[in-house]
Order: structure tokens, then sequence, then C-alpha cells
């Protein structure tokens, strides 16, 4: 394996791995230790055709407290505003001799097709509405540091799982790690494909969704990529499936609530709710830095250094 293109890639034995390295790197930092070599001599180039703020910034300064030498591509900024495209683009960034390539897409499986053409490492920082495995790694790493175990607890994730990449990767990582996933969405944001997700149940009544879940985790409503009205209103979708107090006492006494990030403030979580002490979502920032840390090093140990 030389890249991180999807969670269908990783065995339960591999997340374990990567969980394993970002478990120490995180040890060590709160020992003070705060800069290491493992990418000594490596570069990362960071070429984004999306806003970011949490993927870009942890992946770039993960690989240089790692000693690797990163460097932004703004597409709006680079050459793909003169019209080149994505396939030259990428050869140009190896012709460069970059040893990983963290590219951010809107386009589905646009660094599935990189990867096939071209010898550096790629990992895939979110593909349009296909898959974002190192933010779905976060939540995995989040919860198990919370909880001490998956297997067997019981997730939900709310919100807009048609435009998720974020939840089919999710979906995919916790089921292979033994959890019971249920998804919960109104009809009009719920994929016509959606039993082929692999969540194990589907609903649209966020009351039901919600009753004695382990773990809630809320998903932004993408605005950018709906060309479709899906509700009528950011008001009607609050009322109907935004997290409040009363639907806070419907989990479990000691459940969490996660988000990817960016929030939608009083849309998808009640404002006073968003950083609360049942939220884990300033958690699953911290993490990603411990994740993306690891995901390097995974990878250069799969190829051999
Ligand atoms: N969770 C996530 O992908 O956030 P950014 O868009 O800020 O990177």
């Amino acid at each position: 394996m030389k890249d991180l293109l999807s969670i269908n890639q990783l065995s339960e034995e591999d997340i374990t791995h990567i969980y394993e390295i970002a478990k120490d790197y995180k040890k060590k930092y709160k020992n003070n230790q705060k800069k290491f070599t493992d990418l000594k001599g490596y570069s990362v180039l960071l070429p984004f055709f999306e806003n970011s703020t949490r993927t870009r910034t942890s992946f770039e300064l993960a690989g240089k407290i790692l000693s690797a030498d990163t460097i932004n591509i703004n597409s709006s900024q680079s050459s793909v505003k003169k019209g080149e495209n994505l396939y030259d683009t990428i050869k140009t960034l190896e012709a460069m001799n970059s040893d990983f390539i963290v590219i951010r897409h809107y386009m589905s499986g646009a660094p599935h097709i990189v990867a096939k053409e071209i010898k550096s490492r790629i990992i895939n920082a979110g593909d349009g509405m296909n898959e974002h495995p190192s933010q779905a790694l976060i939540d995995g790493f989040t919860i198990l540091e919370e909880k001490g175990e998956i297997k067997n607890l019981k997730i939900v994730i709310i919100g807009d799982i048609l435009h998720s990449r974020v939840a089919r990767s999710d979906i995919k990582l916790f089921k292979k790690l033994g959890a019971e996933v249920t998804l919960c969405a109104p009809i009009t944001m719920i994929p016509r494909y959606a039993q082929t997700l692999g969540a194990d149940y589907i609903t649209t009544n966020i009351e039901d969704a919600l009753k004695d879940k382990d773990v809630a985790i809320f998903l932004r409503i993408q605005l950018e990529r709906q060309s479709k009205v899906y509700f009528t209103s950011l008001n009607e979708y609050s009322i109907k499936y935004g997290l409040n107090q009363e639907r806070l006492n419907l989990l479990k006494e000691d459940a969490v609530i996660m988000h990817p990030g960016p929030v939608n403030r009083g849309i998808e979580i009640q404002s006073e709710l968003v950083y609360g002490n049942r939220s884990l979502i300033l958690e699953q920032v911290e993490n990603g830095l411990f994740i993306r840390k690891a995901i390097y090093k995974f990878l250069l140990e799969k190829t051999g250094g």
C-alpha cells in the first residue's frame, strides 16, 4: 500500500496499528517532546482544491513536526486557474520529487485517479462526497480514548448523509471495529442507495435515533454541495434535527457528541452545547494532529521508508 485513499484499504489490524502510532506520538507530546525526525528529508505537498481549516493545517503541521519540508498549494492561486488540468498539476508536483501529496478535491475519486498514475504517496484529504479517511480515523481514535472500546457501541450519525464523505468513511471504520451504526436524516438527505453504505439502521426520526446511543455524530449541512432544496429553511432543519438539551437527554447518560467541523452553530447543534461537557469536538481537532502524523509514518512503513 503506497496511498491512503479509502477506509476500505485498511484492515482492523492496520487501524489498530495507526492508533498505536498516534497514541505514542500523543504520549510523547504530553511529555513535552514536540519535534521528531521521522520525515526528515521527505517533502509533503498539499494541493487543496476545496477550502479547509482542520485537515490542511493539521496535515501541514504534522509534517513540519516530523521534520518534512511542506508546501501548501491553494488551487485558487495556482496554475489550475489558468486551466491546467488535475493530471498535469499532480504530474508537475511529482516531477518536483514529492514524497507525499495530500490532496483535497471536489470530485469524488480524484485522488484514486492520480494515485494510479504517479509514484508519490497520495493521501486523500477528502474527495467530493466519497470519503474522508483521515477524519474517520480521528473519529474512531477519539471514541476509543473516551470509551475504551468501539466494539458493540451504539453510534448514530445525524444530518446531511447524502453529501457527507465523513459519513461514508465513518460507517466503514465503525463497522470494521464492531460498532452498531444508525443513520438519521430528513428523507431528502438519505441517499437512495443508503442500504449499501453499510449502516445497521436508517431512520428519519431523530428522537428514535438518539435513544440509548453511546455516541452521536452530527454532520454539517453542506450548502455548497446542494443544487436542490432539501428542506424548507435552515430554521426548520434546526427545529426538526438540531441537537438541543432535550434531545441530548435521550442519549445514554455517559454518551458523547461529536462533529467533524466546521459546525453551523445553532443549526446542527445548539450553540451552548457545541463545546459543552458532553462534546468531544475539540478533542477531535487535537487528535487530528496525532492521527495525521501516524498516517505519514504508517505509509512510510508500508513503502519501506
Ligand atoms: N473536518 C474537516 O474536514 O474540516 P476542514 O474542512 O476544516 O478540513
